[in-house]
């Protein structure tokens, strides 16, 4: 069996994907081709909920209690057994250290117990090549060079991703402050909207009938691509404050006035967004092997509004987007799996694999303590 960095092929067999990087449990199997053949995911979110954000301590027993049972299962669901499988790719990180190590561990003992080559991926290179995945049949092909806008509760960023290249993903830009995904669930909470925020913060926005709330979008004077949110959450919490809708939510019932709030406070997300996109796409638009395609991913990727602003910008431009489907916006192990396939690397030894807290999307993982 061999697989090379970008050039893509496990002669046979299926890879077992694993993620447990932050509140879900994720079991996949893909083919070669990307075709999912199982893709199990157990979230936590009613078990974090009475804390209002995710637990570590509570994340990693959890991991635990779920991911080998999920395991048997994503076999019996394929109609396989772990004699088909070929690979193994799990999440070494970003994420919760300890909820990484559960996953890490387990991938460990199922590679070398087994003789196969181990993955370690990283998650946000999982959710960049996620919109090309498909809940029927095989993978969307991949141009040469697309942007990735990777927006969830830890991470708002644009890559530049080159798949089958030696360096095939560059950061773009960055949030200097909060993620978005962050500050939909901070001002959501404040209004009185359990955890995560963001899906709720996008249904009373549906039920807006005004748009009498509005907010600036933050540009730098250096004139940066990067993104900042922290202003907006000001702002919007201020806001919220004066217009007496702190913990409007509370009792299940949206006012009116806390729709219009909703809906202006997400435009105002959604408008940063797509001006960094089309800053960053028009600053390589010169180059001669400039990317073809945007493709946005992460939680946050399955709003609604996020999704038709991209589009319809897409549309006015004449650029193909790519939206994940809603299974695998949200963490996933057919994202991590699929990473593996189109851009990477076997790990020189598995057992030596190192879960990283932190790590940047396009840098080799360490896998020697050495
Ligand atoms: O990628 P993800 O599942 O987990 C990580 O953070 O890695 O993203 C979760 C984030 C949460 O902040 C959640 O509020 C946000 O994605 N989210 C949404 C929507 N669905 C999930 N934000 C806005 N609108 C949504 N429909
Ligand atoms: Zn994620």
């Amino acid at each position: 069996m061999t697989s090379t960095r970008g050039g893509a092929s496990f002669q046979s067999g299926l890879v077992l994907g694993i993620e447990t990087s932050c509140d879900e449990t994720s079991v996949s199997l893909l083919d070669r081709d990307g075709v999912v053949g199982a893709n199990l995911i157990a979230s936590q979110i009613e078990r974090h909920r009475p804390f209002g954000g995710v637990v570590p301590e509570i994340a990693s027993r959890e991991h635990l209690k779920h991911l080998m049972p999920l395991v048997t299962k994503a076999t019996a669901d394929a109609g396989v057994s772990l004699d088909d499988v070929s690979a193994v790719a799990v999440t070494a990180g970003p994420g919760l250290i300890g909820a990484l190590l559960v996953g890490v561990a387990a991938a460990q003992a199922l590679a070398w117990g087994r003789g196969l080559p181990l993955y370690a991926v990283n998650h946000l290179e999982g959710h960049i090549v996620s919109p090309y995945l498909n809940r029927e049949g095989s993978a969307t092909p991949m141009p040469k060079r697309y942007l990735a806008l990777v927006v969830s509760g830890g991470h708002s960023s644009i890559y530049d991703v080159r798949p089958g290249t030696e360096a095939p993903v560059a950061m773009l830009n960055r949030t200097r402050d909060d993620a978005a995904g962050e500050v939909f669930d901070k001002v959501a909470k404040f209004v009185g909207f359990p955890y995560p925020g963001g899906p709720h913060v996008e249904k009373a926005g549906r039920l807006a009938t005004t748009s009498r709330f509005s907010f600036p979008v933050s540009k730098f004077k250096d004139g940066s691509f990067d993104f900042s949110f922290s202003g907006l959450k000001a702002s919007a919490i201020r806001l919220a404050r004066t217009e007496g809708l702190e913990g409007a939510a509370s009792d299940g019932v949206v006012s009116e006035e806390l729709a219009d709030f909703c809906r202006g406070f997400q435009t105002a997300i959604v408008e940063q967004l797509v001006d960094r996109l089309d800053g960053l796409w028009s600053a390589l638009s010169g180059e001669r092997d400039r990317p073809t395609e945007i493709a946005i991913a992460g939680g946050v990727a399955a709003n609604g509004a996020l999704r038709d602003a991209i589009d319809s910008w897409g549309r006015r431009k004449g650029i193909v987007v790519r939206l994940p489907e809603k299974v695998f916006c949200t963490d996933n192990a057919a994202m991590i799996a699929f990473a593996a396939i189109v851009m990477g690397e076997p790990a020189a030894d598995p057992t030596r694999i190192i879960a990283r807290s932190r790590f940047q999307p396009g840098t080799r993982f360490p896998d020697s303590r050495g």
